[in-house]
Protein backbone atom coordinates (compact mmCIF):
# COMPACT_ATOMS: atom_id res chain seq x y z
CA UNK A 1 0.00 0.00 0.00
CA UNK A 2 1.14 3.43 -0.68
CA UNK A 3 1.63 5.40 2.12
CA UNK A 4 2.21 8.93 1.33
CA UNK A 5 0.66 10.61 -2.24
CA UNK A 6 3.88 11.25 -4.38
CA UNK A 7 5.22 15.35 -4.21
CA UNK A 8 8.00 16.49 -5.31
CA UNK A 9 9.23 15.79 -1.34
CA UNK A 10 8.70 12.22 -1.98
CA UNK A 11 11.94 10.53 -1.58
CA UNK A 12 12.51 7.63 -3.68
CA UNK A 13 15.52 4.81 -3.95
CA UNK A 14 15.87 2.35 -6.40
CA UNK A 15 18.02 -0.92 -5.89
CA UNK A 16 19.07 -3.01 -8.74
CA UNK A 17 20.60 -6.00 -6.92
CA UNK A 18 18.55 -7.70 -4.19
CA UNK A 19 21.54 -10.01 -2.81
CA UNK A 20 23.60 -9.35 0.18
CA UNK A 21 24.86 -5.65 -0.39
CA UNK A 22 21.07 -4.43 -2.14
CA UNK A 23 19.53 -6.28 0.56
CA UNK A 24 21.59 -5.20 3.76
CA UNK A 25 21.51 -1.47 2.11
CA UNK A 26 17.46 -1.38 2.33
CA UNK A 27 17.46 -2.51 5.51
CA UNK A 28 19.63 0.15 7.06
CA UNK A 29 17.87 2.66 4.24
CA UNK A 30 14.17 1.18 5.75
CA UNK A 31 15.66 1.98 9.56
CA UNK A 32 17.05 5.56 8.74
CA UNK A 33 13.73 7.22 7.38
CA UNK A 34 15.14 8.57 5.10
CA UNK A 35 13.05 7.24 2.65
CA UNK A 36 9.23 7.45 1.52
CA UNK A 37 9.74 4.77 -1.00
CA UNK A 38 11.93 1.56 -1.23
CA UNK A 39 12.04 -0.45 -4.50
CA UNK A 40 13.93 -3.75 -5.26
CA UNK A 41 15.02 -5.18 -8.51
CA UNK A 42 16.84 -8.42 -9.37
CA UNK A 43 16.63 -10.94 -12.23
CA UNK A 44 16.19 -13.17 -9.87
CA UNK A 45 12.19 -12.70 -9.24
CA UNK A 46 12.14 -15.34 -5.94
CA UNK A 47 14.95 -13.83 -4.60
CA UNK A 48 13.47 -10.14 -4.56
CA UNK A 49 10.21 -11.54 -3.90
CA UNK A 50 11.46 -13.47 -0.63
CA UNK A 51 13.42 -9.99 0.24
CA UNK A 52 10.63 -7.84 0.18
CA UNK A 53 8.67 -10.56 2.24
CA UNK A 54 11.20 -10.39 4.99
CA UNK A 55 11.53 -7.13 4.89
CA UNK A 56 7.45 -5.58 5.02
CA UNK A 57 7.03 -7.61 7.89
CA UNK A 58 9.56 -5.27 9.90
CA UNK A 59 7.08 -2.11 8.39
CA UNK A 60 5.86 -2.18 12.19
CA UNK A 61 9.04 -1.12 13.64
CA UNK A 62 10.51 0.98 10.44
CA UNK A 63 9.75 4.71 10.15
CA UNK A 64 6.64 4.80 7.41
CA UNK A 65 8.24 4.01 4.42
CA UNK A 66 7.01 1.76 1.55
CA UNK A 67 9.21 -1.32 0.75
CA UNK A 68 8.03 -2.89 -2.82
CA UNK A 69 9.13 -4.87 -5.61
CA UNK A 70 10.02 -3.14 -8.92
CA UNK A 71 10.71 -2.92 -12.90
CA UNK A 72 12.62 -0.48 -14.70
CA UNK A 73 10.03 1.82 -14.98
CA UNK A 74 10.48 2.91 -11.30
CA UNK A 75 13.50 4.28 -12.90
CA UNK A 76 11.54 7.59 -13.61
CA UNK A 77 10.58 9.19 -10.86
CA UNK A 78 13.48 8.33 -8.70
CA UNK A 79 15.69 10.57 -6.73
CA UNK A 80 18.44 8.01 -6.31
CA UNK A 81 19.29 4.61 -7.99
CA UNK A 82 21.73 1.80 -6.72
CA UNK A 83 23.51 -0.68 -8.55
CA UNK A 84 24.92 -3.73 -6.35
CA UNK A 85 23.58 -6.32 -8.86
CA UNK A 86 26.83 -8.42 -10.20
CA UNK A 87 27.86 -11.63 -11.57
CA UNK A 88 29.89 -13.82 -9.23
CA UNK A 89 33.21 -15.11 -10.06
CA UNK A 90 32.58 -18.66 -11.58
CA UNK A 91 35.35 -21.49 -10.99
CA UNK A 92 37.77 -20.88 -13.82
CA UNK A 93 36.46 -17.38 -14.98
CA UNK A 94 39.36 -15.25 -15.14
CA UNK A 95 38.63 -11.11 -13.43
CA UNK A 96 38.74 -9.95 -17.17
CA UNK A 97 36.13 -12.45 -17.91
CA UNK A 98 33.72 -11.23 -14.72
CA UNK A 99 34.70 -7.61 -14.85
CA UNK A 100 33.72 -7.89 -18.69
CA UNK A 101 30.28 -9.50 -17.37
CA UNK A 102 29.90 -7.03 -14.49
CA UNK A 103 30.58 -4.48 -17.31
CA UNK A 104 27.77 -5.69 -19.49
CA UNK A 105 25.23 -5.75 -16.27
CA UNK A 106 26.24 -2.53 -14.61
CA UNK A 107 26.59 -0.41 -18.23
CA UNK A 108 22.81 -1.99 -19.74
CA UNK A 109 21.29 -1.04 -16.25
CA UNK A 110 22.78 2.56 -16.00
CA UNK A 111 21.75 2.84 -20.08
CA UNK A 112 18.48 1.53 -18.90
CA UNK A 113 18.17 4.09 -16.76
CA UNK A 114 18.93 7.13 -18.50
CA UNK A 115 16.30 5.49 -21.17
CA UNK A 116 13.42 6.23 -18.72
CA UNK A 117 14.38 10.27 -18.15
CA UNK A 118 15.56 9.83 -14.80
CA UNK A 119 16.13 12.79 -13.05
CA UNK A 120 18.43 11.27 -9.97
CA UNK A 121 21.37 10.05 -9.24
CA UNK A 122 23.09 6.91 -10.25
CA UNK A 123 25.42 5.50 -7.48
CA UNK A 124 27.12 2.10 -8.58
CA UNK A 125 28.37 -0.86 -6.05
CA UNK A 126 29.27 -3.22 -7.94
CA UNK A 127 32.94 -4.19 -7.86
CA UNK A 128 35.37 -3.51 -9.46
CA UNK A 129 33.54 0.08 -8.44
CA UNK A 130 35.60 2.51 -9.89
CA UNK A 131 35.86 0.79 -13.35
CA UNK A 132 31.72 0.13 -13.80
CA UNK A 133 31.11 3.96 -12.09
CA UNK A 134 33.27 5.01 -15.15
CA UNK A 135 31.26 2.24 -17.18
CA UNK A 136 27.97 3.66 -16.23
CA UNK A 137 28.85 6.92 -16.29
CA UNK A 138 29.90 6.79 -20.25
CA UNK A 139 26.61 4.15 -20.96
CA UNK A 140 24.30 6.55 -19.02
CA UNK A 141 25.43 10.21 -21.54
CA UNK A 142 24.85 11.72 -18.37
CA UNK A 143 26.44 15.25 -16.44
CA UNK A 144 29.79 13.31 -14.61
CA UNK A 145 28.13 15.06 -11.48
CA UNK A 146 25.21 12.63 -11.18
CA UNK A 147 27.60 9.31 -11.65
CA UNK A 148 29.16 7.79 -8.83
CA UNK A 149 30.58 5.26 -7.29
CA UNK A 150 30.30 4.16 -3.56
CA UNK A 151 34.57 4.33 -3.95
CA UNK A 152 36.28 4.42 -1.03
CA UNK A 153 33.98 5.33 1.64
CA UNK A 154 33.57 2.23 3.38
CA UNK A 155 37.48 2.01 3.70
CA UNK A 156 37.62 5.70 4.99
CA UNK A 157 35.30 4.30 7.75
CA UNK A 158 37.52 1.07 8.16
CA UNK A 159 40.05 3.50 8.68
CA UNK A 160 38.17 5.64 11.39
CA UNK A 161 36.94 2.70 13.35
CA UNK A 162 41.19 1.15 13.16
CA UNK A 163 42.42 4.79 14.59
CA UNK A 164 39.95 5.45 17.13
CA UNK A 165 40.44 2.00 18.48
CA UNK A 166 44.54 2.45 18.69
CA UNK A 167 44.27 5.85 19.87
CA UNK A 168 41.53 5.24 22.27
CA UNK A 169 39.37 8.20 21.35
CA UNK A 170 35.62 8.21 20.02
CA UNK A 171 35.52 7.70 16.41
CA UNK A 172 33.57 10.43 15.70
CA UNK A 173 36.44 12.77 16.72
CA UNK A 174 38.97 11.19 14.09
CA UNK A 175 38.30 12.42 10.81
CA UNK A 176 40.57 10.33 8.01
CA UNK A 177 40.07 9.40 4.49
CA UNK A 178 41.52 6.83 1.96
CA UNK A 179 41.32 7.79 -1.27
CA UNK A 180 42.29 6.32 -5.07
CA UNK A 181 40.90 2.96 -6.30
CA UNK A 182 38.46 0.75 -4.08
CA UNK A 183 41.48 -1.64 -3.48
CA UNK A 184 44.84 -2.69 -3.55
CA UNK A 185 46.12 0.37 -4.89
CA UNK A 186 44.14 2.69 -2.17
CA UNK A 187 45.92 4.65 0.53
CA UNK A 188 45.47 6.27 3.63
CA UNK A 189 45.83 10.38 3.22
CA UNK A 190 47.51 10.84 6.78
CA UNK A 191 48.25 14.98 5.78
CA UNK A 192 44.15 15.14 6.08
CA UNK A 193 44.07 12.64 9.31
CA UNK A 194 42.79 14.56 11.98
CA UNK A 195 42.27 13.14 15.96
CA UNK A 196 40.12 15.62 18.22
CA UNK A 197 40.54 18.63 16.11
CA UNK A 198 44.13 17.88 15.65
CA UNK A 199 46.34 16.93 12.51
CA UNK A 200 47.36 13.52 13.63
CA UNK A 201 51.25 14.89 12.86
CA UNK A 202 50.84 17.13 15.84
CA UNK A 203 48.28 14.51 17.58
CA UNK A 204 51.33 11.36 17.60
CA UNK A 205 54.27 13.07 19.30
CA UNK A 206 52.63 14.49 22.53
CA UNK A 207 50.10 11.18 22.40
CA UNK A 208 51.85 9.02 25.28
CA UNK A 209 49.77 6.15 24.11
CA UNK A 210 52.39 4.41 21.45
CA UNK A 211 56.15 4.57 20.80
CA UNK A 212 56.17 3.58 17.25
CA UNK A 213 53.94 5.55 15.98
CA UNK A 214 55.33 5.60 12.14
CA UNK A 215 55.36 1.78 11.97
CA UNK A 216 51.73 1.84 13.52
CA UNK A 217 50.99 3.53 10.69
CA UNK A 218 51.76 1.14 8.10
CA UNK A 219 50.47 -1.22 10.17
CA UNK A 220 46.60 0.04 10.22
CA UNK A 221 46.92 1.32 6.56
CA UNK A 222 47.79 -1.66 5.75
CA UNK A 223 45.10 -3.78 8.08
CA UNK A 224 42.26 -1.06 6.30
CA UNK A 225 43.25 -2.68 2.78
CA UNK A 226 42.97 -6.69 4.29
CA UNK A 227 39.80 -5.64 5.37
CA UNK A 228 37.58 -6.99 2.66
CA UNK A 229 40.26 -10.27 2.28
CA UNK A 230 39.76 -10.80 5.78
CA UNK A 231 35.46 -10.59 5.84
CA UNK A 232 35.74 -12.56 3.00
CA UNK A 233 37.81 -15.65 3.95
CA UNK A 234 35.68 -15.15 7.19
CA UNK A 235 32.01 -14.95 6.02
CA UNK A 236 32.18 -15.20 1.97
CA UNK A 237 31.31 -11.68 1.66
CA UNK A 238 30.62 -7.86 3.43
CA UNK A 239 27.62 -6.37 3.74
CA UNK A 240 26.90 -4.58 6.83
CA UNK A 241 29.28 -1.85 6.98
CA UNK A 242 29.26 -1.31 3.56
CA UNK A 243 25.44 -1.12 3.75
CA UNK A 244 25.57 1.77 6.13
CA UNK A 245 28.28 3.51 4.10
CA UNK A 246 25.43 3.61 1.07
CA UNK A 247 22.97 5.04 4.00
CA UNK A 248 25.08 7.65 4.53
CA UNK A 249 25.66 8.22 1.11
CA UNK A 250 21.99 7.86 0.13
CA UNK A 251 21.34 10.24 3.50
CA UNK A 252 23.62 13.17 1.96
CA UNK A 253 21.74 13.16 -1.52
CA UNK A 254 18.33 12.88 -0.53
CA UNK A 255 18.49 15.48 2.13
CA UNK A 256 21.08 17.85 0.24
CA UNK A 257 23.44 17.46 3.09
CA UNK A 258 26.65 18.33 1.12
CA UNK A 259 28.77 16.13 3.30
CA UNK A 260 32.26 14.96 2.45
CA UNK A 261 32.55 11.61 1.44
CA UNK A 262 34.54 10.02 -0.64
CA UNK A 263 32.86 8.44 -3.31
CA UNK A 264 34.42 7.40 -6.85
CA UNK A 265 33.97 10.21 -9.20
CA UNK A 266 34.92 10.99 -12.79
CA UNK A 267 37.83 13.32 -12.84
CA UNK A 268 37.97 16.17 -15.23
CA UNK A 269 41.69 17.40 -14.37
CA UNK A 270 41.67 18.00 -10.56
CA UNK A 271 45.03 16.73 -9.40
CA UNK A 272 46.43 16.75 -12.65
CA UNK A 273 44.01 13.44 -13.17
CA UNK A 274 41.60 13.28 -16.40
CA UNK A 275 39.11 10.26 -17.64
CA UNK A 276 38.89 8.00 -15.14
CA UNK A 277 36.59 7.35 -11.59
CA UNK A 278 38.48 6.87 -8.39
CA UNK A 279 37.62 8.42 -4.87
CA UNK A 280 38.41 12.40 -3.95
CA UNK A 281 37.04 14.20 -1.26
CA UNK A 282 33.64 15.06 -2.71
CA UNK A 283 30.52 17.63 -1.55
CA UNK A 284 27.50 15.67 -2.22
CA UNK A 285 24.17 17.14 -2.64
CA UNK A 286 20.61 15.83 -4.61
CA UNK A 287 22.45 16.64 -7.67
CA UNK A 288 25.29 13.99 -6.98
CA UNK A 289 28.85 15.35 -6.48
CA UNK A 290 28.35 19.47 -6.34
CA UNK A 291 32.10 19.92 -6.33
CA UNK A 292 35.34 18.08 -5.78
CA UNK A 293 38.04 19.14 -2.83
CA UNK A 294 40.83 19.95 -3.94
CA UNK A 295 42.79 19.21 -1.04
CA UNK A 296 46.53 19.99 -0.70
CA UNK A 297 47.83 16.30 -0.82
CA UNK A 298 51.49 16.02 -0.42
CA UNK A 299 53.71 14.77 -3.27
CA UNK A 300 53.45 11.14 -1.68
CA UNK A 301 49.58 11.08 -2.01
CA UNK A 302 49.60 12.52 -5.35
CA UNK A 303 52.15 10.03 -6.71
CA UNK A 304 49.69 7.66 -4.98
CA UNK A 305 46.43 8.74 -6.32
CA UNK A 306 48.69 8.56 -9.78
CA UNK A 307 49.37 5.06 -9.24
CA UNK A 308 45.67 4.29 -8.72
CA UNK A 309 44.71 5.99 -11.68
CA UNK A 310 47.04 4.60 -14.30
CA UNK A 311 45.81 1.03 -12.53
CA UNK A 312 42.44 2.11 -13.57
CA UNK A 313 43.17 3.69 -16.78
CA UNK A 314 44.87 0.09 -17.75
CA UNK A 315 41.59 -1.88 -16.19
CA UNK A 316 39.04 0.27 -18.24
CA UNK A 317 41.35 0.22 -21.54
CA UNK A 318 41.31 -3.71 -21.09
CA UNK A 319 37.64 -3.73 -21.58
CA UNK A 320 38.06 -2.73 -25.44
N1 LIG B 1 31.91 -1.02 -3.33
C1 LIG B 1 31.95 -1.62 -2.14
O1 LIG B 1 32.41 -1.02 -1.14
C2 LIG B 1 31.43 -3.03 -2.04
C3 LIG B 1 31.39 -3.69 -0.80
C4 LIG B 1 30.86 -4.99 -0.77
C5 LIG B 1 30.43 -5.60 -1.94
N2 LIG B 1 30.51 -4.93 -3.12
C6 LIG B 1 30.09 -5.50 -4.40
O2 LIG B 1 28.67 -5.46 -4.49
C7 LIG B 1 28.24 -6.42 -5.44
C8 LIG B 1 27.06 -7.21 -4.86
O3 LIG B 1 27.52 -8.01 -3.79
P1 LIG B 1 26.51 -9.07 -3.11
O4 LIG B 1 27.27 -9.69 -2.00
O5 LIG B 1 25.21 -8.43 -2.86
O6 LIG B 1 26.35 -10.10 -4.32
P2 LIG B 1 25.14 -11.11 -4.55
O7 LIG B 1 25.64 -12.15 -5.48
O8 LIG B 1 24.58 -11.52 -3.22
O9 LIG B 1 24.02 -10.21 -5.27
C9 LIG B 1 24.12 -9.79 -6.59
C10 LIG B 1 22.72 -9.79 -7.16
O10 LIG B 1 22.73 -9.19 -8.45
C11 LIG B 1 21.71 -9.83 -9.20
N3 LIG B 1 21.88 -9.54 -10.63
C12 LIG B 1 22.86 -9.97 -11.45
N4 LIG B 1 22.67 -9.48 -12.70
C13 LIG B 1 21.57 -8.69 -12.65
C14 LIG B 1 20.90 -7.89 -13.59
N5 LIG B 1 21.30 -7.79 -14.87
N6 LIG B 1 19.79 -7.21 -13.18
C15 LIG B 1 19.34 -7.31 -11.92
N7 LIG B 1 19.96 -8.06 -10.97
C16 LIG B 1 21.06 -8.74 -11.34
C17 LIG B 1 21.85 -11.30 -8.82
O11 LIG B 1 20.68 -12.04 -9.12
C18 LIG B 1 22.14 -11.19 -7.32
O12 LIG B 1 20.94 -11.32 -6.57
C19 LIG B 1 29.47 -7.28 -5.75
O13 LIG B 1 30.01 -6.85 -6.98
C20 LIG B 1 30.42 -6.97 -4.60
O14 LIG B 1 31.77 -7.16 -4.96
C21 LIG B 1 30.99 -3.66 -3.19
Amino acid sequence: MKIREQSEHFRKVVVVGAGSVGATYCYALAQSGLADDIVLIDRNQDLVKGQVLDLVHGQPFFPTVNIRSGSSEDFSDAQLVVITAGAAQKPGETRLQLLRKNAGIVGGIAEEVASFNCRGVILVVTNPVDVLTYVALKRSGWDRSRVIGSGTVLDSARFRHLLSNFCGIDVHNVHAYFLGEHGDSEFAVWSMTNVAGISIDEYCPVCAKCTDWQKQRLLIEQEVRDSAYYIINSKGSTYFAVGLALVKITASILRRQNSVLTVSAMLGGEFGINDVCLSVPCVLSDKGVVRIIKSPLNSKELDSLSRSASILKEAIASLS
